[in-house]
């Protein structure tokens, strides 16, 4: 029998193990810093802007199954979004790892929905946010480094 719960944890497994946009980017325009002070982890975030777009972005760094396999998925939902396209996903995916609205319509988060099950596990959330936010930063301010606490 079909079971969410397998489909998710496979698709963590696959983009932990294979992380889709890992590396720097040449010719990015902003690049900045996401520290885990919990747990030392780093992931540095690169961005190619062009008309007011998301023309690329790539990251790399050490980090946990769930901060690795988010970020690869994070950056393949970015991809070409406008930039208020990516806030309005960052807040949507906000929302559903930190449980603020309680019955998500899973269905339109596509393979990010893998991630909701953090909102079980507090200290998780901080893994699986740590490079939103750190995009989230590098769209709205001059920051160079954004920490989870
Ligand atoms: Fe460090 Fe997850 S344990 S980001």
């Amino acid at each position: 029998m079909f079971d969410l719960k397998d489909l998710y944890q496979e698709v963590i497994v696959d983009h932990n193990r294979s992380p889709r946009n890992f590396g720097k980017l040449a010719g990015a325009d902003r690049m900045l810093e996401g520290f885990n002070p919990l747990c030392g982890d780093r992931l540095t975030l690169y961005l190619k802007l062009a008309d007011g777009r998301i023309a690329d972005i790539s990251f790399d760094g050490t980090g946990c199954a769930i901060s690795i396999a988010s970020a690869s998925l994070m950056t393949d939902a970015m991809k070409g979004k406008t930039t208020a396209e990516a806030e309005t996903i960052f807040n949507q995916f906000h929302e559903l790892v930190t449980a603020t609205r309680a019955d998500p319509d899973l269905e339109k988060f596509g393979k990010l929905a893998a991630l909701a099950g953090v909102r079980e596990y507090p200290t998780r959330v901080k893994c699986a946010t740590l490079c939103w936010h750190t995009l989230h930063t590098a769209l709205t301010s001059d920051q160079t480094t954004v920490t989870t606490e």
